[in-house]
């Protein structure tokens, strides 16, 4: 098979380092030109560099992409530079990790606005354009288990997290009719990121280096590329060389009243049914201990 995004433009933030510099990277190898977002301009340039060095076709737009203008400004760049948009790899994101108790509304505000309205200011702007243009288009939103699942310390991250995943289905629905599709991916690497989450991840002993940052990738491409064209609306799970699929949050049991409103007190002796039928515990519980593979025992 022949490159999987031959003649193709995309658009990657937070293309500087980690996922989102793996990302860049693989798209151009696959064909693609690059328009790159980083908020650290050396960074972003030293990847658009080492397109170009390679042969590929990238240039960056530096800035602060939960900033309207700079998501406004990834699509005209990429329909000036390169007359045209085929997808859009939205990755940029922050930590501020802290127990809700002790996080500041500075905490909260920084980390919803880089993620939450970093993913809405540029897939408002391609969206616009593809439904204009009547062209079809892929996004690829990065959510992350801390979302999915709930991790310890993450309320800020968890939120912004979750409400990518709920962002990317819905954007899902409403641009099918465009032929505009919008997947989302659970990443899990060894980044800067992840070294500030986890401390120090150990490389492995296999020749195989699991948590490498690049194994993301190539799951990243295929989604933007036609091959993936019946895909829209799910949720991925992407590690070393595995791929998962999620199941979006679904009702697996219920409690009915004989079509009578109920009395509050009537719930002390039948709620018990509904977590018995869905298998569930009534006790908040870690969900990240359900994880198949994690950086602790997965070196
Ligand atoms: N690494 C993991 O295991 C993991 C797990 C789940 C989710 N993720 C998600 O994957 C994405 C990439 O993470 P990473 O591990 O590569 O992190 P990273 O810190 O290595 O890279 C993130 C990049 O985004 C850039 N950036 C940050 N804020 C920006 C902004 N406002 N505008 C433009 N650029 C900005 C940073 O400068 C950096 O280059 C993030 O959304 C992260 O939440 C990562």
């Amino acid at each position: 098979m022949g490159l999987l995004l031959a003649d193709k433009v995309a658009i990657v933030t937070g293309a500087g380092r980690g996922l989102g510099r793996g990302e860049a990277l693989e798209l151009a190898r696959q064909g693609a030109a690059v328009v790159l977002n980083e908020y650290e301009e050396p960074t972003g340039q030293a990847v658009v560099d080492e397109i170009t060095a390679a042969g590929g076709q990238a240039v960056l737009v530096a800035g602060d992409v939960s900033e309207v203008e700079v998501g406004d400004r990834l699509v005209e760049t990429a329909l000036r530079e390169f007359g045209q948009l085929d997808a859009l790899v939205n990755n940029a994101g922050i930590l501020r990790d802290r127990t809700v108790v002790k996080m500041t509304p500075e905490e909260w505000d920084a980390v919803i606005k880089v993620h939450l309205r970093g993913h809405y200011t540029t897939t408002h702007a391609a969206c616009g354009h593809w439904k204009d243009s009547k062209r079809p288009g892929a996004i690829v939103h990065t959510a992350s288990t801390s979302g999915i699942l709930g991790n310890f310390g993450q309320a800020n991250y968890g939120a912004a997290k979750a409400g990518i995943a709920a962002f990317s289905t819905i954007v899902a629905q409403e641009m099918a009719k465009y032929g505009v599709r919008s997947n989302a991916i659970a990443p899990a690497a060894r980044t800067a990121m992840t070294e500030s989450a986890y401390g120090q991840i150990p490389l492995g002993d296999s020749d195989f280096d699991f948590w490498h940052p690049d194994n993301v990738a190539p799951f990243v491409a295929f989604l933007c590329s036609e091959e993936a064209a019946h895909i829209s609306g799910k949720v991925f799970g992407v590690q070393g060389d595995t791929v998962e699929i999620y199941q979006p949050f679904t009702s697996v049991a219920v409690i009915e009243n004989d079509g009578k409103r109920w009395e509050s007190s009537q719930f002390v002796e039948r709620v018990g049914e509904l977590f018995e039928a869905g298998g569930i515990v009534p006790q908040a519980e870690f969900m990240m201990t359900k994880l198949r593979y994690t950086m602790a025992d997965r070196g």
